[in-house]
């Protein structure tokens, strides 16, 4: 595992980076579970600039838990159609009737519980406990996994590392204490916006001291008259 030293480091600059370059999301201006349930299950599959003027609209509609569980559920998945992937809207509304009926309309907050919706997979029970209930969570997709890859193991990284509990484990290792709000939406702006699968921005970046895999991509030297 990382030594303690550069983990400490690499969490420092990526908490500096997102309050420079973090983006401002409308699910980060708000702490209710349902709105943060209800941005992250659009988000599994669906690029951010889709997903915000449907989030809005969605909202909307059906403000609260209870607002959904009442709708019926053809109307929800015709609210959602142009995101596609139509199990989504169903999972959603099946959550939502579920919390009603079994947790009073509050979204549990514990692990296990979570992970018993359907529809709620490992990444999304960690973004929800650590975005919606501010716990100290890791949260692990395929940008973190390259983000954490590339800076921590370097271009093998798939040798390395293997098995999914290993990368949890990385993931986890690094969340800094009472800060996983923070740390998690940094690394998901940081893995869309900076450490691109393709082209990463390596020579502004701020872990190219210790990154394992620097210098990835290098601005190409511009062509001289007559190279053309
Ligand atoms: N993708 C999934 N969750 C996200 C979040 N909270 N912010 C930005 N992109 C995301």
């Amino acid at each position: 595992m990382t030594d303690e030293r550069l983990r400490r480091r690499f969490q420092r600059r990526l908490l500096t980076w997102y309050r420079r370059h973090g983006r401002d999301l409308p699910w980060r201006r708000t702490r209710d579970p349902y709105s943060i349930l209800v941005s992250e299950i659009m988000l599994q599959q669906t690029q951010v600039e889709r997903v915000i003027p449907k989030y809005h609209e969605f909202l909307r509609k059906y403000p609260t838990f209870d607002a959904l569980a009442r709708a019926p559920v053809r109307e929800v998945k015709r609210t959602w159609y142009p995101l596609g992937y139509n199990t989504r809207p169903v999972h959603l509304h099946g959550i939502a009737r579920e919390t009603v009926a079994r947790y009073n309309g509050r979204l549990p907050d514990d692990e296990r519980a979570l992970r018993q919706f359907k529809g709620i997979g490992p990444y999304t029970a960690g973004a929800l406990l650590s975005f919606a209930f501010k716990r100290d969570a890791p949260i692990l997709d395929t940008n973190v996994r390259r983000v954490l890859g590339r800076v921590f193991l370097g271009p093998r990284r798939l040798k390395v590392l293997r098995g999914q509990k290993a990368w949890w484990d990385l993931s986890a290792a690094l969340v800094p204490k009472g800060k996983a709000y923070d740390f998690n939406q940094a690394l998901m702006d940081f893995g869309a916006t900076w450490c691109m699968p393709r082209n990463p921005r390596c020579l502004p970046c701020p872990m190219k001291a210790f990154c394992k895999s620097y210098p990835l991509s290098l601005p190409s030297p511009p062509l001289g008259r007559g190279l053309r």
